[in-house]
């Protein structure tokens, strides 16, 4: 182990930058510590997920909204206080992100068997892998030893987290400013295989595409009566829609036949098959064989989940996911 973990050390300062992003994190980071960890994230996940579906969806967003902002640190659990500016209030969020109670039942769970000892930002780590597990999709090690941030960025929500409108070019740029590439993009924006999406989101698509009045034409016409059916020109923003409406709770590769049908919900899922061809021959690669989407899937969500962790001394282990220790 230790000299695995030295060789990757080496590895990471002369050339794979990459490797990097989990030299110190590792799966066995609380085997003494609190051996019981991983049992009681994956129980409370299960029971949550048991009594509503929708949650695996949720705790797997949640992993992908901290870790975009300033590394995956658990920034995003902290609540409005003091000098503290909650990222829940950020477009990308506000009104959308959930399952902040589920993440506060694991760490009181955890608090009990363990205190001061198991990270919030480990808890999403797991209970992201645990959702996706739940919902039929692959399984991975999660490396741990993720330390909490003792402060939230908003400006870095609204601005790294790309927005459903964004361009192909933008998406991807915001991907790779978090050192994922396109490969990357394609099989995490797989993760709308599951879960909803508010008719905010997409109704631009609906009506008024281009600022012409005109609806997306890449979007197939017929799906596209049907959703503003329940997506009108004004109000019902909240109205929920499946992003995979074929399958919405199963973890499968029916979100990219779906794009390749022209019924992929939210424009960022759409322009994945029609701006790029690297990214085109990627969503036709994932519909046709789903073993590779789900081995793609589980590298890219390790890589995700890696982004800069605080770890060693730096941040603390929050006893409250929602606030910084006093
Ligand atoms: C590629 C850029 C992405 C964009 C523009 C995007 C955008 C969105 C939007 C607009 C929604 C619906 C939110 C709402 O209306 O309330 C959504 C839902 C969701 N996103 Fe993404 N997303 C992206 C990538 C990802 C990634 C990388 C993951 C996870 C690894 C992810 C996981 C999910 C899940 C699971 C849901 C459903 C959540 C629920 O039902 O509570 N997304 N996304």
């Amino acid at each position: 182990m230790a000299q695995s973990m030295s060789l990757l050390l080496v590895l990471c300062l002369f050339a794979f930058v990459p490797l990097c992003f989990s030299a110190n994190l590792y799966p066995q980071f609380y085997d003494h510590s609190c051996p019981k960890a991983q049992e009681i994230v994956k129980s409370v996940v299960a029971e949550a997920v048991a009594k509503e579906t929708r949650m695996a969806a949720s705790l797997l967003r949640l992993s992908f909204h901290d870790c975009f902002v300033q590394g995956c640190d658990a920034s995003l659990f902290l609540d409005s206080s003091g000098t503290i500016v909650s990222e829940k209030r950020s477009v990308p969020n506000a009104n959308s992100a959930r399952g902040f109670e589920v993440i506060d039942a694991i760490k009181s769970a955890l608090e009990k068997e363990c205190p001061n000892t198991v990270s919030c930002a480990d808890i999403l780590a797991i209970a992201a892998r645990d959702s996706t597990v739940l919902a039929g999709g692959p399984s991975w090690e999660v490396p741990l030893g993720r330390r909490d941030s003792t402060g939230a960025s908003l400006s870095g929500s609204n601005n790294n987290i790309p927005a459903p409108n964004n361009t192909f070019q933008t998406i991807l740029t915001k991907f790779k400013r978090q050192g994922l590439d396109l490969v990357d993009l394609v099989a995490l924006s797989g993760s709308h295989t599951i879960g909803d999406s508010r008719c905010t989101s997409f109704r631009q698509r609906l009506y008024n595409q281009s600022g012409n009045g005109q609806p997306d034409f890449s979007l197939d016409q017929s799906y596209a009566a049907q959703l503003r059916s329940r997506c009108p020109r004004s109000g019902g923003d909240q109205n929920l829609f499946f992003l995979d409406y074929v399958s919405p709770t199963k973890f499968d590769n029916y979100y990219y036949k779906n794009i390749l049908a022209s019924k992929g919900l939210l424009n960022s899922d759409e322009v994945l098959f029609t701006k790029n061809e690297a990214s085109r021959a990627l969503v036709q690669k994932y519909a046709e064989n789903n073993e590779a989407f789900i081995q793609q899937f589980a590298k890219s969500m390790l890589k995700m989940t890696s982004i800069t962790p605080l770890t060693g001394s730096r941040g603390q282990i929050r006893k409250n996911c929602r606030k910084v220790n006093s």
